[in-house]
């Protein structure tokens, strides 16, 4: 850090739903950022507060809930201990990870709400809301599903259609219904109080636009595009029975709405983690030397730069966030993550398929953030970045530097000698590194920030290379000392500046030198290990990832696609009954193609000669896009003998081969599992 001065920061990463676990796009998009941030900060001696917990109220809860038949507090209390878990494995070094379903969580919500209530900031209104008459429950936009108007698609939410991304409101959905019981919503009458966000639209439009100009391109974008649009009141309460109860008399059965009060969970994990701690937790929310850094993803920035800083300002004495560097959103495989659909790579089940390997999924998140713009996870990219760059740069300089300084002077650190040109100029470029990151991790560049941490290694590993110690050894024993000296000043300078980075590795490499933790000043030197100084034994701190390994997680998605796919195959609707006389008029038998020749005007048609059992007949199949007629001879089929020929093309048709049609529309041949002869009959 530039300025030594100690500063004050109350650094909060958005609080994960608790129904479903963490996956790779959360950490890329908010957790490894933050982390990388606060290690940051804490290795320059700041005063740190990072909080953390479940978001375990609203209706992604309750909805939860009810798809797995039990009670939200069983959903919360499952995914809550699955999350922290994982965080805690992981390595998210937060100084607390709550739930807002603490005690301390609904007494801090409830009192803002109270006294916000009391100092008349919000207004009363009653409006009619959607229904569901069979949960005897009003419906959030988003719980409102039907038919696009736009694109037909019949699963869009009564806010947005995921298939073609048009805005809507549920009155515009085709056979509108609810997503909780599927029954036609109604509209009743409700009671709500509401922030009248529109009269603050000044004050935010002066804070953000004129104020803020060097928050994120994306960030500040969206703000505008808010502001620029217009704000409405917001409701600030929903009819539900699971949340923190609405602390005003005549409010039963009502609950404050899930955006009220979960960034304010922010607040009560810091009350929680100040009182264990023995701290007063009020100058991390009031001092105004204080920092608040919210780390998010894109689909949380109205709430964290438009609705929480105005309820903060509303209530008055609060700090308002100084930055609120949201990402973007991390795809995988080139499809959009998602809980429901299970595309996702869970850290939970990642921590366990790949022990040991934290830093590895780290580092392939970080250098791949959606800092700017989406992007996607591969695990091809993973493996790559894995084996071509930790284990081929950073890991093999440093096994390299140690196994020789073993081999050459049994761990001991070799004095320096004389420095010549090539090792002035790499000790400058290790000496311009720690300034180059901190200006990097300070505006939020994460990526950048660890592509320079990671050419430190990469410098290291060409000194090595280029002054060939291991073919020195025999003509120079002297300059061989000076370049070995040198080299292990690299290796502790990585740990020093890696520490945000790849926290478990720089562990294990600190035992290995023999060193403890240095703090960020101390980047950059060239005599952090002294000579004499004693090195442990190399062990490997990134190991290669076999195509196997990969092979059987892409196996593993191509898995959920298929499932996805079967559950989301169109149903043809039933057709009217029939009765049996109906379904025996029709003869159907399995027939041999005997032959197959394309018809010259058409591209659909292909005329088959069939061996039905009884003759040999000419059948026209509207087959030929999905199959060639050198392909189709030989094969048996299911034939309707006995429909009424017809001609097609100027050729009789006698009889209709049977196929079926999957969701894309590709035939597929109807065949008996085992060859029959011609003319077996099908019944
Ligand atoms: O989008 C989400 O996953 C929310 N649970 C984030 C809440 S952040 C904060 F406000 F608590
Ligand atoms: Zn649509």
């Amino acid at each position: 850090m530039s300025n030594q001065e100690i500063k004050r920061y109350t650094v909060t990463a958005a609080l994960p739903y608790a129904n479903g676990p963490v996956h790779i796009g959360h950490l890329a998009g908010v957790y490894v950022p933050a982390d990388i941030y606060v290690r940051y900060l804490r290795s320059n001696d700041q005063d740190v507060a990072f909080v953390c917990g479940s978001d375990e109220h609203g209706m992604a809860i309750t909805l939860r809930a009810k798809k797995d038949g039990v009670s939200p507090q069983q959903v919360v209390d499952k995914y809550h201990s699955i999350i922290k878990d994982s965080f805690e494995k992981f390595g998210v070094s937060f100084d607390i990870y709550s739930r807002t379903s603490s005690k301390t969580h609904h007494e801090t919500s409830s009192e803002i709400f109270k006294e916000m209530f009391e100092k008349g900031l919000f207004d009363e209104k009653k409006s009619l809301q959607y229904y569901d008459e069979e949960n005897k429950q009003f419906l959030a936009d988003r719980y409102i599903i039907g038919t696009c108007p736009n694109c037909s698609f019949d699963n869009a939410y009564g806010d947005q259609c995921e298939k073609c991304g048009t805005s809507l409101s549920p009155s515009e959905l085709i056979n509108p219904r609810s997503a909780l019981s599927g029954a036609k919503p109604t509209k009743k009458e409700t009671r709500h109080w509401y922030l009248p966000m529109d009269k603050y639209e000044g004050w935010l439009k002066k804070w953000i636009l004129q104020d803020h100009k060097e928050w994120k391109a994306n960030v500040y974008g969206q703000c505008k595009s808010w502001l620029d649009n217009g704000l409405l009141p917001r409701a600030m309460t929903r009819d539900l029975d699971w949340g923190v109860k609405v602390p005003v008399k005549g409010a039963d059965g009502k609950v404050l709405y899930v955006w009220f009060d979960a960034p304010i969970g922010y607040i009560s994990a810091t009350k929680e983690w100040a009182e264990k701690e023995n701290k007063e937790w009020e100058p991390y929310w009031k001092d105004k030397d204080t920092k608040l850094v919210h780390f998010i993803g894109k689909d949380n920035i109205v709430f964290h730069c438009i609705i929480f800083p105005t309820i903060l300002k509303a209530n008055g004495g609060y700090i308002l966030p100084d930055n609120v560097p949201a990402n973007e959103f991390l795809n995988l495989e080139g499809n959009k993550i998602s809980t429901s659909k299970n595309w996702a790579v869970w850290l939970h089940e990642y921590l366990e398929e790949f022990p040991g390997k934290e830093d590895v999924l780290r580092y392939a998140l970080c250098t791949n953030a959606p800092e700017t713009k989406d992007n996607d996870f591969t695990w091809k990219d993973f493996q790559a970045r894995n084996n071509n760059e930790l284990v081929a740069i950073f890991g093999n300089f440093i096994n390299r530097a140690l196994v020789l300084t073993h081999k050459y002077y049994d761990g001991k650190v070799p004095t320096r000698e004389k420095l010549f040109d090539i090792d002035e100029k790499v000790l400058e470029k290790v000496k311009k590194a720690p300034a180059k990151i901190s200006k990097s991790i300070e505006n939020f560049r994460f990526r950048e920030a660890m592509t320079e941490f990671i050419e430190v290694a990469r410098v290291g590993n060409k000194y090595l290379a280029d002054t060939e110690p291991w073919k020195l050894i025999k003509e120079d024993e002297e300059r061989v000392k000076t370049i070995m000296n040198i080299a292990l000043q690299i290796v502790a300078n990585l740990s020093v500046m890696g520490q945000p980075f790849l926290p478990k590795t720089v562990e294990k490499l600190n035992a290995i030198l023999g060193i403890v933790q240095a703090k960020w000043n101390m980047g950059g030197q060239d005599n952090l290990l002294s000579s004499g100084h004693q090195i442990n034994k190399a062990e490997l701190l990134f190991s290669k990832i076999e195509d196997a390994e990969v092979q059987t997680q892409i196996d593993k998605l191509e898995a959920t696609k298929k499932e996805n796919e079967m559950e989301s195959t169109p149903i043809t609707p039933v057709k009217s009954e029939i009765v049996y006389d109906d379904f025996m008029k029709m003869d159907m038998r399995v027939g041999t193609i005997l032959e197959a020749e394309s018809i010259p005007k058409s591209k659909k048609l292909l005329k088959l000669k069939v061996d039905t059992g009884i003759d040999k007949r000419t059948v026209l199949s509207g087959i030929a896009q999905y199959f060639s007629a050198e392909e189709v001879v030989g094969k048996q089929v299911t034939i309707l003998v006995n429909l009424a020929p017809r001609k097609i093309m100027g050729e009789e048709s006698q009889g209709m081969i049977l196929m079926a049609e999957d969701k894309e529309g590709n035939l597929k041949f109807l065949q008996p599992s085992d060859s029959v002869n011609p003319g077996t009959t099908i019944s």
